[in-house]
């Protein structure tokens, strides 16, 4: 049995269905602060069985030690948390709290129960701004916001408890952009409030929910001139977390990889490519950069296809496709 906290959430639902496609059982523990119980009944319609669920916050000893006690779980895939990079510069507490402590309770509960076995989701936003590209993993981290502060700090976390006692095995993966939904269209991301993110602002934006799309800066040193990004497919993601899971259970290792397609794409190519598939038109205006905007990032993918046999096999028209496709069913 699989234990997937923030399982509700957007890359945890996905992993959730690709975990059952393969024939593992799980459990979802999520709080859903910011997701809601409906995103399991539409797992459970995809799925065509029930969801095993508990409502509880990663932060609470006790709540996670029942699900212990309750389960026979044999490993983590450790989603919840908070994930706004801009949000986290003004909410540094709660970043910290969630994330972190988040993370150090489900560890202890973890070591409690005798299950050693853990999946993390990290971020590419670990890299520091001024690494050559495609970046790989044993680049020099260099956080510049609470966020990736929060991510860097449970790596290092993770790295002394391995340390402290080898039978933990631990994947932690750097995703880099993940995007797109699930084809059926019933999950998808769905961010409470303004997104921070490109695909759902482009989706509210040809839906009409927003007039038009900012784009920050058309002064990087990319073909076009916008911040180049390595998006990668949530539906690939989720495949990529099962052969973390897979590589986990036959060594005993702790591994960091890298997952992302090995490709910059550029804002305007998103924007055009989602165009083209959708027929939906996107006005944008092009504003100046961010402060902390890195200008082009993509992954080096190598040790991904050697440890874990996994590549990225969506392409950017698929995560468009699917992006509007639940846009267009579910946005309002
Ligand atoms: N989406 C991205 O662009 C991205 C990129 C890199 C890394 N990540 C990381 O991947 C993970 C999943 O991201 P996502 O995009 O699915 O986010 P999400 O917000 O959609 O999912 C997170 C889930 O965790 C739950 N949650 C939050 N705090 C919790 C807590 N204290 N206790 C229990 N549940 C809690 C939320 O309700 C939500 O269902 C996060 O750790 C995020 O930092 C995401």
């Amino acid at each position: 049995m699989i234990l997937v906290t923030g399982g509700a959430g957007y890359i945890g639902s996905h992993t959730c269905i690709e975990l059952a496609r393969v024939g593992h059982e799980f459990v979802v523990f999520d709080n859903f602060s910011n997701s809601t119980p409906a995103v399991l009944a539409r797992m459970e319609q995809i799925i065509g069985r029930p969801v095993i669920w508990h409502a509880g916050d990663v932060r609470d000893p006790a709540a996670l030690d029942k699900v212990f006690a309750g389960h026979p779980v044999s490993a983590v895939l450790h989603f919840a948390g908070l994930k706004a990079v801009t949000e986290s510069i003004s909410q540094p507490i709660d970043y910290f709290d969630h994330n972190v402590h988040g993370s150090i309770a489900l560890m202890g509960a973890m070591a409690r129960a005798g299950c050693k076995t853990l999946v993390f989701s990290s971020s590419a936003t670990v890299y520091g701004p001024e690494q050559p590209m495609p970046v790989a993993e044993d680049a020099p981290c260099a956080v510049s916001n609470p966020y990736g502060r929060t991510k860097l700090v449970v790596e290092d976390l993770l790295n002394e408890l391995g340390r402290s006692d080898p039978q933990w095995r631990i994947a932690t993966l750097r995703y880099f952009n993940p995007t797109g939904a699930h084809p059926s269209a019933l999950i998808g991301e769905s961010p409470l409030g303004t997104p921070s993110n490109l695909m759902p602002l482009v989706c509210q934006v040809a839906a009409g929910i927003r007039p038009s799309l900012q784009i920050f800066g058309d002064d990087y040193p990319s073909p076009d001139g916008t911040g180049v990004r390595d998006f990668v497919h949530v539906m690939d993601l989720a495949e990529g977390h099962v052969a973390a899971l897979d590589f986990l259970t036959k060594n005993q290792a702790r591994i960091v990889v890298n997952l992302g397609t090995g490709h910059g794409t550029s804002v305007l190519e998103v924007i055009q490519t989602f165009e083209r598939v959708s027929g939906q038109r996107v006005p944008y205006e092009i504003v100046p950069r961010r402060d902390a905007d890195i200008g082009i990032s993509f992954a080096d993918v190598r040790l991904a296809r050697e440890l874990l046999g996994w590549v990225a096999k969506r392409d950017v028209d698929e995560m468009c496709r699917d992006a509007w496709r639940w846009q267009a069913a579910n946005g309002s």
